[in-house]
């Protein structure tokens, strides 16, 4: 296990924009066992918006805008980075954290290739770092407790699960991908898939408990204008024997009736979105329902990252499950391919 961090961790955030606003409020929680000392954008807006977020807990630290020199300038200083990059720009920013001998936290996807994958593997492992996967949806109270109930047996075996994250990205008639990396495949490296579809597609492979075997794609694009897919529907076949199904879309909100997760069991199903989770027993007429106390999921995963360094434990999903879902990705982009044809003009 990689080198412990003892004290507070001191962390240099990479992308200081939409989403690092999330980790900053996990900063502003956990300022007891983290620190965000040094910030990095290319944008000075969102440095200054970071700085001010950040200012109860010292404003965030020094200001760059070249993650390398920062790396460089503050060797000494600064024990992670926590990257929160447009998609093409995270190998680059992991291996560079790596060789530098910073543990990492990334935000979804880890990259954009296999080969990229390849590379941030063997980089961690020479480097000796710790290498988490910002996969924040794993802190989701029905996530957590539907993999105990499974676990424990529950609901027998697992047959099928379905895991799901479809809203209408920008409201009915928007368009919040207009100058944006995301409407672009070489910055975005697909389409919804790989960026909201990320987090039912790791759901799915952490509540199945196995190796995807076989993985099938279809994709669509119904309602924005991006290059990729705003919606994607993927079948997987599991080592176990399981059968699992994602649906995500930008096009369309939640199926009605339907949950973030659906898991039927030889003896039982359990279901449920967010901070609900319901237990329908095999031949039972009602389901019992259970609300949980809300999570916020971004503040978790911080937490979970330095109680990680601070203790030296692996993180709940780090290089491989980055790997893992990726490849399930990519493979279903591949299975689809020609969906474009079919594609209507918004
Ligand atoms: N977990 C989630 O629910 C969730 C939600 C949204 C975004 N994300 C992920 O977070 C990441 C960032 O997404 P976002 O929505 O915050 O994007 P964003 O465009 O709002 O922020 C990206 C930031 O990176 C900066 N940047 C671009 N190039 C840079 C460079 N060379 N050096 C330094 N800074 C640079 C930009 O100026 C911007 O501030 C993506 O990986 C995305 O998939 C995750």
């Amino acid at each position: 296990m990689a080198n412990k961090v003892s004290g507070v961790v001191r962390v240099a955030l990479i992308g200081s924009g939409g989403i690092s606003a999330a980790h900053g409020k996990g900063f502003l929680k956990h300022a007891d066992k983290i620190k965000c000392v040094a910030l990095c954008d290319v944008s000075q807006d969102n440095l200054k918006k970071r700085s001010e977020q950040l200012a109860p807990v010292g404003g965030g630290g020094k200001q760059f805008g070249d993650w390398k020199a920062m790396l460089k300038e503050m060797a000494g200083e600064i024990d992670a980075v926590d990257i929160c990059l447009p998609h093409h720009l995270h190998a680059p920013a992991i291996l560079d954290a790596a060789a530098a001998g910073k543990h990492i936290l990334c935000e979804k996807p880890m990259c954009m290739s296999l080969a990229e994958a390849d590379q941030i593997a063997g980089a961690v492992k020479k480097s000796g770092v710790t290498y988490m996967s910002a996969h924040n949806q794993l802190f989701m109270p029905v996530v957590q407790e539907a993999k105990r109930l499974i676990d424990g047996g529950e609901i027998g075996r697992v047959l099928w699960l379905r895991s799901q994250d479809c809203f209408r990205a920008g409201g009915e008639g928007g368009d919040p991908f207009k100058n944006s990396w995301r409407a672009n495949l070489k910055t975005q490296g697909g389409g919804e898939l790989i960026d909201t579809g990320y987090h039912p597609s790791y759901r799915l492979l952490y509540l199945a408990g196995a190796p995807a075997v076989s993985i099938h794609g279809q994709m669509g694009r119904f309602a924005q204008r991006i290059e990729g897919e705003d919606t994607a529907s993927v079948q997987v076949r599991f080592a176990n024997g399981v059968i699992g199904e994602i649906l995500t879309s930008w096009a369309f909100p939640l199926p009605h009736g339907t949950h973030h997760i659906h898991v039927m069991g030889e003896r039982g199903e359990i279901f449920g979105s967010a901070d609900t989770l319901h237990h329908l027993p095999r031949g039972a007429k009602e389901p019992t329902r259970v609300e949980f106390p809300a999570v916020d999921t971004f503040e978790a995963e911080i937490a979970h990252f330095a109680d990680c360094l601070r203790e030296g434990k692996r993180p709940i999903h780090s290089v491989e499950e980055g790997r893992a879902v990726l490849e399930l990705i990519l493979k279903a982009t591949s299975s689809a391919q020609g969906w474009e044809q079919t594609a209507a003009p918004r």
